[in-house]
């Protein structure tokens, strides 16, 4: 079996050649991100091992399935940029649903400190010996209140780090968990009692720009807004509105809703065109990093297993625990239920 591996960059390699070797599956590493003008690379590969700044759309998709591919490895958790209704019946889609929640959850929180107590602006200032504290005022984080939306793997991680500084949770979920202790709120209510508000909920047409300028103003004055989650969550012209009227207090973002073209590159010696990101990581009390919070060994030598073991069942005829369900409409003949794969 060989597959084509997109958006491939040097970390990725290690983990992936190991497990690859171990199975048996041939990896074609390719820098060039998946897309409709880069589709034809997968001729020849039964599968393609994707990312999140992939375009598998239906055009995509199409192309692939004409090539021969029948099998999508996707090497991350959210699945946002797949067009699931196009793969239906002709491509398996599969993914990695856990890989390391807490490297996800722990990054959010060193976003939250280095915001908070400006660990940032220090750093640059000792490198220079400049030791004054002049403008470094913090505050605690403890007795704060931390709104927590999403509360699956990653938000739950992050809800005990919370708990461990002092803070108090709420929480809102569209499907909440049973018995686990969290205080559900309305969204509403969330905005207007939380100090820090955290997104940990997939993309979806439902919160695409859950953080929009009427969700702003319903917050607290100086609120700080965390987002490792996907970018279109947050209407990023409303954030820079809503910094700019003093509103929000902070905010430390790990996407961005127009990352695609810019995120996981170094554009250093280049000239930016996105003048919204740019006035964005101009602010003083923004912090930017780019799509990084799942970036520690141990996620990465777990996604390349769990991307590794998806690819040897597909391969072997086995059923496909990671498959992503379609929702086929069929909830009594749902054949992943009872096949173990969706067709
Ligand atoms: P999960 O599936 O365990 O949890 C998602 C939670 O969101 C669930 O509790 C679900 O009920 C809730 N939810 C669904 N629709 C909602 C809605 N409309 N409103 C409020 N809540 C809703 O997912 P997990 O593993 O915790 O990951 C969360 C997100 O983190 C992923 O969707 C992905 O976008 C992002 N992520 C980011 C990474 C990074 O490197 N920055 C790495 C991994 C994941």
């Amino acid at each position: 079996m060989n597959i084509a591996f997109f958006d491939a960059k040097d970390y990725d390699r290690p983990s992936f050649d190991k497990f690859c070797t171990r199975y048996g599956i041939g990896i074609k590493y390719y820098e060039t991100k998946l897309g409709a003008d880069t589709a034809d690379l997968a001729s020849g590969c039964e599968g393609v091992c994707a990312f999140v700044n992939d375009d598998l759309s239906a055009p995509v998709v199409e192309k692939l399935y004409a090539l021969g591919v029948r099998v999508i490895a996707l090497r991350c958790a959210g699945y946002n940029n797949v067009d699931l209704s196009a793969c239906f019946g002709k491509v398996h889609v599969l993914r990695v649903p856990a890989y390391s929640p807490y490297a996800v959850a722990e990054h959010t929180m060193a976003l939250l400190l280095t915001s908070v107590r400006r660990i940032h602006k220090a750093y640059n200032r000792t490198r220079e010996f400049n030791f004054s504290l002049s403008g470094l005022t913090g505050f605690d984080l403890h007795g704060k209140t931390a709104g927590v939306i999403g509360t699956g793997k990653i938000g739950k991680v992050f809800i005990e780090i919370c708990r461990g500084f002092g803070m108090h949770v709420i929480a809102y979920d569209k499907y909440p968990a049973e018995d686990c202790g969290i205080e559900y709120v309305s969204l509403n209510e969330l905005f207007s009692r939380s100090d820090v508000i955290s997104l940990h909920c997939p993309l979806s047409e439902e919160t695409f720009h859950i953080i929009d300028g009427n969700a702003i103003d319903r917050c607290k004055k100086g609120v700080i807004l965390l987002n490792t989650s996907r970018g279109a969550l947050i209407d990023a012209e409303a954030l820079l509105a809503g910094i700019k009227a003093r509103k929000v207090g902070a905010a430390c973002l790990d996407v961005y809703e127009e990352e695609s073209d810019l995120f996981f590159r170094d554009f250093s010696g280049h000239i930016v065109e996105d003048d919204t990101l740019a006035r964005l990581i101009s602010m003083p009390n923004v912090i930017v990093t780019s799509h990084q919070a799942f970036l520690t060994e141990e996620a990465l030598e777990n996604i390349a297993e769990t991307t590794v073991k998806n690819l040897d069942a597909f391969r072997s005829g086995a059923p496909l625990e990671n498959e992503l369900c379609y929702h086929c409409g069929s909830v009594e003949d749902c054949r992943k239920k009872r096949k173990e794969r969706c067709f």
